[in-house]
Formats: C-alpha cells, sequence, structure tokens
C-alpha cells in the first residue's frame, strides 16, 4: 500500500480542532445571509485571499470575526455536521473538539445557544456516521482569569456532557501561570486539563502548563525541543503533543513544512500526533496535513501508523475502545 493510500484507509482520532475554525467561508455567506448580517468581504474567493496570516495573532483577529456571524443554535449545529462530514471523508473515527465560549458570550450569543447546537451535531455524528465525540472547553488566554471563572460557572449545567478544559488565544504575555486557580478549581470539579503552550511561546511556558496547570496534554508544543530537560521529561512520562503541522506552516511558526520538528521528535519516542486546528483557515483537514507532512519529512508507513496509534493512546477514550482502534491501526501495517 502506498502512504497516501495507508493515510486514508487508517482510522484516526483528531485532538486539536477548534470548532470555529472548521467555518468554511461558503458556509460563513449562507449562514450571513441567512442571519442578515453584514460581512466585510464580496466573495468566497475574496474572504480566502484574507487567509494570509504572519503570525498567530493576525490569524485570530480574522478567526473572531469569522464567528461573529454565528447567532443561532443551528448555526453552530451546521458548522459542526459540516467538519463531522469532512472527518467521515478523512476516516476520522474520533474527535476531541475545542469551542471557545467566550467568543460568543462576549458577543451577547449565550453559552446554551452555541453549546446546544454543537452538542446535538456531535449526537448525530455519533448516530449516523458512528464517529465519537468529546467536548473540551477553551479559555481565552488574552482575557483575564477572572473572566474564566465567569465561564466556568456558565458551563455548570453542561458539565456532564464536556470532559475537560483547555487554553488558547494569543499566547506570548499570557502564560498559564495566569490561569493557575482556575484550572486547580476546574480539576477539582473533574474536568480534565489541556492547554495550547510552545505553539509561539517559550518552552518556560509548557512546563508552566505542567507544573501549575497539571495539564494531561500539550496543544502544539513544538518548542519543547528547545529544552533538553523538558524533552526528557515528556518522553519519560509520554506526555502528548497535539501537533498541527499546517497550522505551524500557515502561522509561520515553521517557514518550510520541510523544518518541521515532528518527524525528530517522533524519532526520539515522543507521542506527537497530527491534527487540523483550525483547517477552514489553514487549508486542509486530517488527512491533508498527513499527506503534506509525510511528503515534506518522508515519513515511512511504521511512522503514519504510529501517529494514528498515538492520536488513540492520547486521547480520552474509555481504554477497552482505545485498544481496539489500536489494534486496528497495526493491522493496516
Ligand atoms: N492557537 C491559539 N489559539 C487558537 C488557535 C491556535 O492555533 N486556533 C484557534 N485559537
Ligand atoms: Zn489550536
Amino acid at each position: 500500500m502506498n502512504i497516501n493510500e495507508l493515510i486514508k484507509k487508517i482510522p484516526k482520532a483528531e485532538l486539536h480542532l477548534h470548532i470555529e475554525g472548521s467555518f468554511e467561508p461558503e458556509l460563513m455567506f449562507e449562514i450571513a445571509e441567512r442571519n442578515k448580517v453584514e460581512i466585510p468581504y464580496k466573495s468566497v474567493e475574496e474572504v480566502r485571499q484574507a487567509y494570509n496570516f504572519h503570525n498567530l495573532q493576525s490569524f485570530l483577529d480574522i478567526y473572531y470575526a469569522g464567528a461573529s456571524v454565528l447567532l443561532k443554535e443551528e448555526d453552530f449545529y451546521d458548522m459542526t455536521m459540516a467538519y463531522l462530514k469532512r472527518c467521515q471523508e478523512d476516516h476520522v473515527v474520533h474527535t476531541e473538539i475545542f469551542f471557545d465560549p467566550q467568543t460568543h458570550t462576549d458577543r451577547g450569543v449565550s453559552f446554551e445557544v452555541a453549546f446546544e447546537g454543537i452538542r446535538k451535531a456531535l449526537k448525530d455524528g455519533e448516530k449516523n456516521f458512528g464517529i465519537t465525540s468529546e467536548i473540551i472547553m477553551c479559555f481565552l488566554r488574552h482575557l483575564s482569569q477572572e473572566e474564566a471563572f465567569k465561564t466556568l460557572e456558565m458551563a455548570k449545567p453542561f458539565k456532564d456532557s464536556i470532559i475537560g478544559v483547555g487554553l488558547d488565544s494569543s499566547e506570548v504575555g499570557h502564560p498559564p501561570e495566569k490561569f493557575k486557580d482556575v484550572f486547580t478549581e476546574a480539576t477539582k470539579q473533574g474536568y480534565l486539563t489541556v492547554a495550547h503552550a510552545g505553539e509561539e511561546g517559550p518552552a518556560e511556558y509548557i512546563w508552566q502548563a505542567l507544573d501549575l496547570l497539571k495539564i494531561e496534554r500539550i496543544d502544539h508544543g513544538v518548542r519543547a525541543l528547545e529544552d533538553d530537560k523538558l524533552m526528557d521529561l515528556i518522553i519519560k512520562e509520554q506526555i502528548p503533543l497535539t501537533v498541527c503541522p499546517l497550522s505551524n506552516l500557515k502561522l509561520c511558526v515553521v517557514n518550510d513544512l520541510k523544518d518541521h520538528n515532528l518527524k525528530t521528535m517522533l524519532d526520539k519516542g515522543v507521542c506527537v500526533t497530527i491534527n487540523s486546528d483550525d483547517p477552514a483557515y489553514f487549508g486542509g483537514y486530517m488527512n491533508q496535513n498527513f499527506v503534506e507532512t509525510a511528503e515534506a519529512l518522508n515519513l515511512s508507513g511504521e511512522d503514519i501508523v504510529k501517529l494514528a496509534k498515538n492520536s488513540f493512546e492520547a486521547s480520552f477514550m474509555e481504554e477497552g475502545l482505545k485498544e481496539s482502534w489500536i489494534k486496528k491501526c497495526d493491522q493496516l501495517l
């Protein structure tokens, strides 16, 4: 089997996907019209042309503007369902999606409207496509910890449907330590925790996320390689990294996919996974991330199988299910 066929066939779990980042321009136009909201673009092509980013912030400005057309439960449902259809095409059998409540509550859309639209689509995705899923609620790190506490409070009625909390948005200048208390409280309430760290921020932020926020997984984490002691810990404890190659390329974290350190980390024994982050903005869903990375880094069939197995290993799936998917991955080699 050639590499691209293997990528297509192998079951995969996605662990780093912002649902608002799966919002394609075509659907954005449709919903804007339906909701009678103005968007500052004349056509889908013009929107895509605006997707030329030079760092994380230049992307976030456009990403938050895009999300502003989402007003009703059905809007969140349609966006999530469109993503699940892409999962089915790419043989993503399990997904743990991020959702940014504050992006919606801060502009007057209730937690419930956004959450219910997403949750109902995920439920239908399981029923119709057999895709299992979880929801991780992220705090926006450019806002205060007090605001994060308010979000945690708002989530109370929906707690049983939220597996964990995460931390996203502008990294530099907003270190994990800023959110220590709210993560401690979330853990006490039974949430699992993850955090974006070491995307644009230094390895020090990864230390803080591990030591202070006690996270289970590091989102991105590509700058861990700058710190040998940190690498030793990540390998010894098998702390997963949810890496997003096309995102790193689009946001200029790397200048060329050939310079990406994913293969180096894989060879060192790090539990790295491949994910799409914000696929509508970064030019590719799961399989496109695999295909382009495999080509740029000359990944072998064994590497692909290892990456797929890591995605299940690093997931919050129940152990028995995890094992059965891992077995299915091994059978493809
Ligand atoms: N990094 C930080 N915040 C984000 C991202 C990302 O890649 N995508 C959506 N919010
Ligand atoms: Zn992300």
